[in-house]
């Protein structure tokens, strides 16, 4: 492997206008509030319009992310967009955003790695500037969540939303990424899945909330030891934003004190691959992400699949 590093050069994403707040869905369907906000930590989400796409949302965040870095289009040679909810079965997503961004150069294609596609896009992509297949990728995570949501059941309509956050990966003589650790286990398929019938989200929340904050928990541990880092050196966790509670036990499994972790899930509800760009953005537009911190992603999502990344922003 070269030592060539791969670093984030711009950051970018989008909401929907329209926010469906907890107390619009007590109107729905049988919850409340403050079920949902003890539960989950979600106060609202961002919803899609009918004929607004992961497209759109993706096209909106990646000009923004190539606007920060000072890029045109016409400089990306790669794009990897990470989603479960493609406008099409086929051309893919990123083919789709690829020919919005009006470019006809290098090559697209898109991860489904549900909640964890973002950190397994940003796996691939550093790979490809190490072997110095790529100069300038743009990856991006968006998501139409509310496309495969049921809105009576309670049990997964109060969870998701919908948004899009993009990122360019570059060539640099300076740290960016330091790792990636990605992995899955396709024996829980059917805790956290699309039912083929009803295309509907099905899940066993509370074995999946078990196993996510073992699993990730677990994954935190090893990121820090496989780096050779302590805990004091981490700036910020930027967790896949799915349960404040799951995100409050890692935090508290690594003993990371609270005001160092990035928390959007109030805001943004779950949005699947797009929560943690998502989430990376709105820090670094409050201010809270200088240049040279030190940022721990973890995600987990169905499958399952998890994965972490480490790296110098
Ligand atoms: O993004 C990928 C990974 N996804 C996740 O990480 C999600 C993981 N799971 C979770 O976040 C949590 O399990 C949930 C938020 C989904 C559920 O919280 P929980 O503490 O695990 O609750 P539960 O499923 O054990 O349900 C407790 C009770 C049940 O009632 P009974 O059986 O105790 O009478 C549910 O029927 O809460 C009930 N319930 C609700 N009540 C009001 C379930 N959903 C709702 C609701 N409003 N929306």
């Amino acid at each position: 492997m070269s030592n060539l590093h791969s670093k984030i050069i711009g950051c970018g994403s989008y909401l929907p206008e329209k926010i469906l707040t907890n107390y619009d869905i007590e109107k729905i369907v049988d919850t409340s509030h403050d079920w949902i906000f003890e539960r989950t930590g979600i106060v609202q989400r961002h919803i899609a319009s009918e004929n607004e796409s992961s497209v759109d949302m993706a096209l909106h965040a990646s000009l923004k992310a190539l606007s920060m870095a000072e890029l045109s289009a016409n400089e990306i040679d790669m794009i990897i967009v990470a989603t479960a909810t493609p406008e099409r079965k086929f051309p893919s997503t990123a083919v789709l955003l690829q020919n919005r961004l009006k470019i006809q150069q290098g090559f697209a294609f898109d991860i489904n790695a549900a909640c964890t596609g973002f950190v397994y896009a940003l796996d691939v992509a550093h790979k490809y500037i190490q072997n110095k297949a790529a100069k300038n990728i743009l990856v991006v995570g968006t998501e139409k969540m509310s496309s495969l949501l049921d809105c009576t059941d309670r049990n997964t309509c109060v969870l998701f939303g919908d948004g899009a956050g993009a990122i360019i990966l570059s060539e640099s003589n300076n740290p960016g990424i330091l790792s990636t650790t990605i992995g899955s286990d396709g024996s829980y398929k059917d805790l956290l899945t699309v039912d083929i019938d009803s295309e509907f989200i099905k899940m066993k929340g509370n074995d999946v909330f078990k196993i996510a904050v073992k699993t990730m928990g677990k994954l935190a541990v090893s990121t820090l030891q496989k780096n050779n880092i302590t805990i004091n050196e981490i700036d910020w966790l930027i967790p896949h934003q799915a349960n404040s509670r799951i995100i409050n036990a890692i935090a508290k499994k690594i003993s990371l004190s609270n005001e160092k972790v990035i928390l959007t899930v109030d805001k943004h509800g779950n949005t699947s691959a797009a929560s943690i760009p998502l989430a990376l953005d709105d820090a670094y537009h409050n201010g809270s992400l200088q240049e040279g911190d030190l940022i721990m992603f973890e995600a987990f999502g169905a499958g399952f699949t998890w994965g972490s990344a480490l790296l110098k922003f």
